[in-house]
């Protein structure tokens, strides 16, 4: 999953504004559900929050208080940078958190949580309720055209393949999945929970 997201680093907004290689894919109303996603994120109250795993800072930017970013792709930190200056950002391993107990009031993670696997999961749920008071996770949301769980096969812009493991959600599932909480956002395409 590293070497994937390094590599792509410069096109991953694509995937968010329907550009690049997802020009062409079918997602209807796609793009008024991400405007409603960053609603939602950015009228929660200011909190200190840690976007772990927070890629190219496309929800970062959203969010307000006192913000830290960490993703362990260089190449993800340096566009994260660019587009929320006024953030900290971090180099490091979301499974193993480079931060004290207590560290953060909130910490957000988005579409990172369905890549885990079982062993992962659990790693990184304690390390989330070791740094922060408040957890919540951004994911993808179960549709018909999808399986809960899938290993799907990526091509990027320069034609390399990947194999990636993807969970798409239910809302009260996932909220139950992370030990109980209440649904944020429930869209078509998106799902948030807050713990
Ligand atoms: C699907 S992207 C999500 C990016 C961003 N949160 C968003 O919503 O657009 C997944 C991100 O997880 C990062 N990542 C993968 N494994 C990681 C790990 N073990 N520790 C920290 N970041 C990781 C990747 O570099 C990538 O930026």
């Amino acid at each position: 999953m590293k070497a994937y997201y390094e590599r792509r680093a410069p096109e991953y907004d694509d995937w968010w504004l329907g550009t690049g290689v997802f020009t062409n894919r079918r997602r209807p109303d796609w793009l008024e559900e991400t405007k409603a996603l960053t609603r939602t994120l950015g009228a929660l109250p200011p909190a200190r929050t840690l976007d772990v795993a927070c890629g190219t800072g496309f929800l970062t930017q959203h969010l307000r208080g006192e913000i830290t970013g960490l993703d362990q792709s260089p190449s993800m930190l340096e566009l994260a940078r660019a587009k929320v200056p006024e953030g900290r950002f971090v180099q490091g391993d979301a499974v193993e958190l480079p931060f004290s107990d207590d560290s953060f009031e909130r910490l957000l993670t988005s579409f990172f949580y369905g890549h885990l696997e079982e062993d992962e999961r659990d790693a990184f749920r304690r390390e989330a309720r070791r740094v922060a008071d408040e957890l919540i996770v951004v994911d993808s949301a179960l549709h018909d055209e999808v399986d809960p769980v899938e290993w799907q096969e990526r091509v990027l812009s320069d034609g390399s393949c990947w194999h990636v493991y993807k969970r798409y959600f239910e809302p009260d599932s996932l909220a139950d999945e992370l030990g109980g909480g209440r649904t944020l956002f429930a869209g078509r395409w998106f799902v948030a929970v807050q713990v």
